[in-house]
């Protein structure tokens, strides 16, 4: 039987890198994001360019109800790999950040991850077998100032999934967290934030991913960003505090 992999915000950026090399090796998609017109297109381009077979659900993950729906819509499709790639980020002052999008932050980088984490990893641990990978970031190994939200978020993720490897091992589940620095995405525009000189592609990460996800439970992505995962956070916080520092009031709406 063909292998199916499920991933998050799989329209562009890294999710959608992921679901060509996923294709590539001969996978099945699972694919959802919010924006049908994408998904379809998402959908064209790798059934066309693959030949596999590539089922979208447009699906806010920020709703549970919505989440909840779209388990039910797959939950008998044997999903192999789950994705937890679906993220966002918002760049400002803590304090002046809108309590909506901190709300949405919430749910769909923690609380949707842990949904589906529970949901697809007890199918895969009743099967004995199954990969989760979720999407963290080098901001989770410090606190980021002026961008709080994302970087603790990114540490929950982080933590959750060491916690997660270690007890569904004996399962026979794998659970990989992946550790991406800056990458050159439409994440950035929307985050508000600025995009680092030092940045890589979503082509590379997707590269790196496949090449590591099988062995590693944690895995960063580039040398200098392993190098500056084991700096002193206090050092690292002085530096993002300066480098991250809005410069206008547009942090305060
Ligand atoms: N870019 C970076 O520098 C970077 C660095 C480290 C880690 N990461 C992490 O890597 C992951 C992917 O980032 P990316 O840069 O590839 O992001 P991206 O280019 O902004 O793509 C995000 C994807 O998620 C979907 N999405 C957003 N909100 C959603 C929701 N509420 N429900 C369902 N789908 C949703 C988007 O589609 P719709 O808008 O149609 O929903 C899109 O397909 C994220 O978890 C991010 O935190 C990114």
């Amino acid at each position: 039987m063909t292998k199916k992999v499920l991933i998050t915000g799989a329209t562009m950026g890294i999710g959608y890198a992921l679901a060509e090399r996923f294709a590539e090796k001969g996978f099945d998609l699972v694919l959802c994001a919010r924006h049908e017109d994408a998904l379809k297109q998402a959908k064209e381009e790798l059934e066309k360019k693959y030949g596999v077979c590539v089922c979208v659900y447009a699906v806010d993950l920020c709703d549970h109800e919505q989440l909840m729906h779209f388990y039910e819509n797959v939950r008998d499709q044997n999903i192999e790999v789950l994705v937890n790639n679906a993220g966002i980020g918002f760049a400002g002052e803590a304090v002046y950040q809108s309590i909506e999008k901190d709300d949405a932050l919430v749910d769909l980088n923690i609380k949707a991850v842990m949904d589906l984490c529970k949901l697809f990893g007890r199918k895969m641990c009743e099967r004995g077998h199954g990969t989760i990978i979720n999407l963290s970031s080098t901001g989770a190994f410090q606190p980021g100032p002026y961008i709080a939200s994302y970087y603790a978020s990114k540490s929950f993720v982080l933590s959750y999934s060491r916690a997660m490897a270690v007890e569904m091992k004996p399962y026979g589940v794998h659970v990989c967290c992946v550790c991406p620095g800056p990458v050159d995405t439409a994440f950035y525009q929307k985050s508000g934030g600025r995009m680092s000189a030092y940045h890589t592609s979503a082509e590379h990460v997707a590269d790196v991913i496949m090449h590591r996800y099988q062995k590693r439970t944690v895995v960063v992505i580039g040398s200098l960003n392993q190098f500056l995962c084991i700096l002193p956070s206090g050092v690292k916080m002085k530096f993002l505090a300066k480098m991250k520092h809005p410069k206008t009031d547009h942090g305060r709406k």
